[in-house]
């Protein structure tokens, strides 16, 4: 055991903060104490995030900054875990002098013994992808809270030719549904209001211990029944496994959100295939059909790339069609950022900054366009809102979120609790965020025993 104490800082994707928790559980196992203050630290983690250029860049600024105060502490252990590690390995340790510690995503159990290493003076280096590693037993550090994430798969094994994530996380595996199970169990009894079901392609979760073959429409199912007042979300969705079961369940479970984040990159085929995306837009935009008539009132979010290598004016107009045709509620945006060891690496990353540049602004000014319409139409009717806490502007209003994930701001008052499901009807709205006043509280659970019962 020690008394040493824990900084980390998360980048990238929520896999990442999740992994974080599992990083800080592990630790406090070994004796560790986590502190939020950086000049109170031992031992300074971050976990990194490879996905685009500027996401790397950002963190080396943050590594110069931990330089100045390891200068000052020559004791202190700075430490690179996530997909940069695994990206750059050695890299880090040989060029970047200041990191005495490279652990990648799938060796964090050996942290403890790699920071001893690095107290006694040498390198602590484990960057091993695993076939089998799930974390599965470890519980993760989580401060009491309303809303937490478990990851349910880890890796994946579709390697789009721009994306890194195959490579900094290894393949697909799975943890198996009891402990997911359990997990949520333990998160409702602590007063969890929100769980969010996590992997990078989340719904090609297979859980085939004693062959069983539980796929991710089982698992949802089984985490909605845990807790019928705790709202299960999931993300990411790939288009190849979005099955009709899976369908069938989100719009059985009340408690089991109308939102669903699919990723569709480009709009036209021809980049799709250059992509390795394995679906068209045709087929995708049947899926979508499918879902919303599956899943009444389903919303739909996406991420877009623009400038992928050969992407023309004509193919760029083809993704502006798709997002006019889905309407979806949200979107993350992004241009194209060539990543070494991708497939699409070897392209010519032909189209100027400029040209992605500009065909980004028009994605982005489009999805404004949609996303605020979309909030218009919500005038005048009723959503159930999760209250999560007070307003950022000012305690005289609450903030919470809707079944569809758009935030939700009303008046406060003694009877509203955080925590509380309240129906609020919608008299005003902006592009990202709708405004309205309590109609009442609304029980899940009766609300689940009618629709079942
Ligand atoms: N597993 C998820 C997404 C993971 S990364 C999925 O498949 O949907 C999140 C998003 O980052 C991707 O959907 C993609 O839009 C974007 N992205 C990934 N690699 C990128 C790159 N090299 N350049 C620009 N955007 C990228
Ligand atoms: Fe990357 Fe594609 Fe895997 Fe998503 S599905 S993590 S974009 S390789
Ligand atoms: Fe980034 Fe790795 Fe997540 S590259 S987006 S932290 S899986």
């Amino acid at each position: 055991m020690n008394n040493n104490k824990v900084y980390i800082e998360t980048y990238g994707c929520q896999m990442n903060l999740a992994d974080t928790e599992i990083v800080l559980g592990i630790l406090q196992n070994n004796g560790y104490r986590v502190t939020k203050h950086l000049e109170d630290a031992d031992v300074i983690l971050v976990n990194t995030c490879s996905i685009r250029e500027n996401a790397e860049q950002r963190i080396y600024g943050r590594l110069g900054n931990f330089k100045t105060i390891k200068d000052q502490k020559p004791d202190l252990v700075v430490g690179v875990l996530g997909c940069m590690a695994e990206r750059l390995r050695s890299d880090l340790v040989d060029k970047k002098k200041i990191v005495d510690v490279v652990v990648g995503p799938d060796e964090y159990r050996r942290l403890p013994e790699l920071i001893d290493v690095a107290f006694n003076g040498d390198k602590g280096i484990g960057i091993k992808l695993s076939k089998s590693e799930t974390y599965d037993d470890i519980i993760p550090h989580r401060e009491d809270g309303l809303q937490a994430w478990i990851s349910v798969m880890r890796g994946c094994d579709k390697f789009c030719t721009f994306c890194v994530v195959p490579f900094t996380r290894g393949r697909e595996r799975s943890r198996t549904l009891t402990s997911v199970v359990d997990e949520v169990k333990q998160l409702s009894v602590r007063g969890f209001k929100e769980v969010t079901l996590l992997g990078q392609n989340v719904n090609s979760y297979l859980d085939n211990e004693a062959r069983n073959n539980k796929d991710f429409a089982d698992l949802l199912a089984s985490c909605a029944q845990v807790d019928r007042t705790v709202r299960i979300r999931f993300t990411t969705s790939h288009p190849q496994d979005l099955s009709d079961k899976l369908l069938h369940t989100i719009a059985e479970y009340p408690n089991i959100c109308n939102y669903i984040h699919l990723p569709v990159q480009s709009g036209s085929n021809r980049i799709l295939e250059l992509m390795n995306r394995t679906y068209t837009i045709e087929h995708y935009l049947q899926l979508i059909e499918k879902a919303r008539k599956i899943i009444p009132g389903v919303s739909f979010s996406t991420d877009i790339i623009s400038g992928f290598p050969t992407e023309t004016f004509e193919d760029h107009i083809m993704t502006l069609d798709v997002m006019r045709e889905v309407r979806y509620d949200g979107a993350y945006m992004f241009k194209y950022s060539p990543r070494e060891g991708t497939k699409a690496y070897k392209m010519d990353d032909d189209i100027p900054e400029e040209t992605k540049t500009k065909r980004l602004q028009e994605i982005i000014n489009l999805q404004q366009q949609i996303s605020f319409e979309l909030n218009q139409d919500l005038i005048g009717k009723e959503v159930t809102v999760l209250v999560e806490g007070f307003s950022r502007k000012s305690d005289k209003f609450l903030s919470g979120r809707s079944d569809t994930n758009k935030v939700v701001i009303l008046p406060a008052n003694d009877k509203i609790k955080i925590g509380d499901y309240v129906r609020v009807k919608i008299n005003k709205a902006t592009s990202a965020t709708l405004f309205g006043e309590f109609k009442g509280f609304v029980n899940l659970l009766e609300e689940s025993l009618s629709l079942t019962g």
